[in-house]
């Protein structure tokens, strides 16, 4: 094998999709995927590629020192491309302390091991950590986060990223451990967890049940499409630069409502529903709190860099997008069970 990598949190929604892009894009790469398996791990999302002969999953949690040790001591990384964390802002304002042990010291722990296991020796290694424009904090109408913006992260989520990143940084400038970061904005696609915006939506229009828009729905968020971010970060693992940092983004800024009101329309027309009769479900919710009012990502960069620009049209993303979670019926009913219910009502109904 020409490479061995470590994707971190590779059953997860942006993870399942790197591994497989790498899994089939380099057959002459090992690709093992360490992955705790929490309420968002899903090794579903993995089905079509678990047999390849270049791809092994690995139970465990980062925060176990020891099993990472024998993993590099066994498999002998080049490199790493740190996805696990916990990573739903929600979730983090009612157990913040989660957020810090897998994201801070998570984080902290499969560094520090790199630093030990390459023992430095660092020619051709690469520790890749995936991060969020969330860390840049909340933007008023004007302007755009650029890699220089300072981080002002404003929920549990966001400043447990925001330290991770921090960290990250501390190994390359200390112990010149070569690291990059890259900060990207919300992604949408298939295999994301019914707990975020769009999967939820999707779901709840399904089922006849209500929207729940927090507040009045004005905030901004910039979306792109998940594979659009895998694709990103093939690029940056192989040709990105030790001790930088990118911004990757959509260029595609939607209010909640504008969004919500659009799947919408692609709901209704899907399910041959009366046109508006899915607006109906829409429903103002107390707001999350601290909710941040709009994110944007000035990818300048990674643009002129390496080439990079999102490849989907939003509209036809999102069509898709429906017609995935519409077409994968028994994904979805999995999920939307025992844990998640139980979470739903604490975090809906009891609102
Ligand atoms: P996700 O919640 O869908 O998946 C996270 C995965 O990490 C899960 O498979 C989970 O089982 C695993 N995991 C959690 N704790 C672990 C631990 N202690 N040890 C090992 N595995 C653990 O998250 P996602 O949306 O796919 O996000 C992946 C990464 O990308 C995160 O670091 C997140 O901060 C970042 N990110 C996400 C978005 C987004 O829009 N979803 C945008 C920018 C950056
Ligand atoms: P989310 O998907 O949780 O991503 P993030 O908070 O990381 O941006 O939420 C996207 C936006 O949608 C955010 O402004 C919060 C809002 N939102 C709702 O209005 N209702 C919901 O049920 C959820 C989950 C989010």
């Amino acid at each position: 094998m020409e490479k061995t990598i470590l994707i971190t949190g590779g059953a997860g929604f942006i993870g399942s999709h790197v591994v497989r892009l790498f899994v089939n894009k380099y057959p002459h790469y090992q690709i093992i995927n360490l992955d705790k398996l929490t309420y968002a791990g899903n090794l579903q999302n993995l089905k079509d590629i678990e047999d390849a002969k270049n791809y092994e999953f690995v139970k465990g949690d980062i925060l176990d020192t020891e099993l990472l040790k024998t993993l590099f001591s066994k498999y002998k990384f080049d490199g790493v491309i740190h996805l696990a964390a916990e990573s739903h802002v929600d979730r983090s304002i009612t157990n913040p302390l989660e957020f810090v042990q897998t994201n801070v010291i998570g984080t902290a722990n499969l560094l520090n091991v790199a630093k030990l296991s390459w023992n430095g020796d660092f020619e051709n290694k690469m520790f890749y950590h995936i991060s969020t424009d969330e860390v840049f904090g909340s933007l008023g109408k004007e302007g755009y986060f650029v890699e220089t913006t300072p981080y002002d992260p404003r929920s549990p989520y966001s400043a447990s990223k925001a330290s991770s990143d921090h960290l990250v940084r501390a190994y390359f400038h200390t112990y010149k451990l070569p690291a990059i970061i890259s900060n990207c904005s919300n992604n949408y696609g298939p295999n994301q967890f019914p707990e975020k915006l769009i999967p939820l939506a999707i779901n709840n229009i399904k089922n006849n049940k209500n929207i729940p828009v927090y507040g009045k729905g004005d905030n901004i968020r910039d979306w792109l499409f998940v594979i659009d971010h895998a694709k990103a970060i093939d690029l940056l693992f192989h040709q990105g630069k030790a001790g930088e940092t990118y911004n990757i983004g959509g260029d595609n800024e939607w209010t909640n409502l504008d969004l919500i009101r659009t799947l919408c329309s692609i709901m209704d027309e899907r399910l041959n529903r009366e046109k508006g009769a899915s607006e109906k479900l829409i429903t103002f919710v107390t707001d999350r709190a601290g909710h941040d009012m709009r994110y944007a990502i000035d990818f300048t960069k990674i643009n002129q860099k390496l080439g990079w620009k999102p490849s989907l049209d939003f509209k036809q993303g999102l069509e898709s997008t429906v017609d995935w979670y519409l077409d994968n019926e028994d994904w979805l009913n999995l999920i939307v069970s025992g844990a998640y219910q139980n979470y739903y009502k604490d975090q809906y109904e009891n609102r």
